[in-house]
């Protein structure tokens, strides 16, 4: 368990030390003006301001136990971050769920005002590209294929179109399946390609990369239905955003379907199914096991 927690917490450090050195090398090279300032300050305000850094630890932790040497994958783990983070900003947006509080802060919009909300989040995933395509250490075939996978899963046939579902399934009844068929794309693609980045860099087998594949498609489903009852459950002081915003918008979600017990077990059994296509690993697999224990139990 102390094992679990050092590793967890050095990769946090890692990802936020790489996060504060990337969005502070991101320049308008010599176009300096006040609104070109509030717009990359905007960037770092979100990039760098908490987050349970999950998705690019994922990318890490799968080059690591795919052989890899997870150093060379923290460009595309911050790539990952950084669409995760860009998702985020729109998603709180008055357009989209209109929420006000984010990772315990101020959404951007409500810091910066929509337009530099609306740039910071372009921009972030655009500099994600970027950050992916020019990762030294990796070499040009794999770094296309990752910013190829990235582009698919952030996109109108992945997280993109979980997001319009999502909208979609405002104020109207929908079905469990259409409800999962959403999470998958709106959560559950970014989870998957971050495995995948770092599946990619250790250059996997296609056993290895099945039970990425495997274990992200169960957490990826657990992390969402877990986000859902956060929503109902929680307290805007421990989640960092604020809670009822779902019943707020009138959101179709596993929860609001089938209620907290129902979905409380299958996030569980989902955890466990995700443990269990980690047997190709070995002991090598008991970081991600744990890691997948601890979403399910988490608190924000
Ligand atoms: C929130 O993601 C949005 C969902 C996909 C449920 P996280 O819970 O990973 O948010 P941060 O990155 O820790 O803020
Ligand atoms: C995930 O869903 C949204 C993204 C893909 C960005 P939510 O709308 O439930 O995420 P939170 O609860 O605002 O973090
Ligand atoms: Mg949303
Ligand atoms: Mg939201
Ligand atoms: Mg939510």
């Amino acid at each position: 368990m102390i094992e679990f927690e050092k590793r967890f917490s050095d990769y946090v450090r890692l990802i936020n030390d790489a996060a504060k050195k990337y969005v502070s090398s991101a320049s308008f090279e010599g176009r300096e003006s006040e609104g070109l300032k509030v717009m990359l300050e905007a960037m770092a305000y979100s990039l760098n301001n908490g987050g349970k850094r999950i998705r690019p630890m994922l990318t890490l932790e799968f080059c690591r136990v795919c052989g890899g040497d997870f150093m060379k994958a923290v460009p595309l783990a911050l790539a990952a971050e950084m669409i995760h983070t860009y998702s985020l900003i729109h998603d709180d947006l008055p357009c989209m769920d209109n929420d006000d509080m984010r990772r315990g802060r101020p959404s951007s919009h409500k810091a910066f005002g929509e337009a530099n909300a609306l740039l910071a989040g372009d921009s972030l995933l655009t500099f994600a590209f970027e950050t992916a395509l020019s990762a030294p250490e990796i070499d040009d075939r794999k770094r296309c294929a990752a910013a190829l996978e990235l582009a698919k899963a952030a996109g109108c046939s992945g997280m993109i179109a979980g997001q319009v579902m999502d909208l979609a399934n405002e104020a109207k009844s929908v079905s469990v399946d259409e409800i999962k068929a959403t999470d998958r794309l709106k959560t559950g693609k970014m989870i998957r390609v971050s495995a995948l980045l770092g599946c990619i860099v250790a250059g996997a087998d296609e056993e290895k990369i099945k039970a990425a594949e495997k274990y992200c498609e169960n957490i990826g489903l657990a992390f969402q239905i877990v986000d859902d009852i956060l929503d109902v459950t929680s307290d805007e002081a421990t989640l960092g955003k604020p809670i009822g915003s779902d019943s707020e918008n009138e959101k179709s979600t596993y929860v609001s379907l089938l209620g907290l017990e129902e979905s409380a077990r299958y996030a569980r059994e989902l955890t466990e199914r995700a443990k269990s296509a980690l047997d190709i690993f070995g002991c090598e697999g008991e970081f991600l096991s744990e890691l997948a224990d601890k979403l399910s139990n988490r608190k924000n």
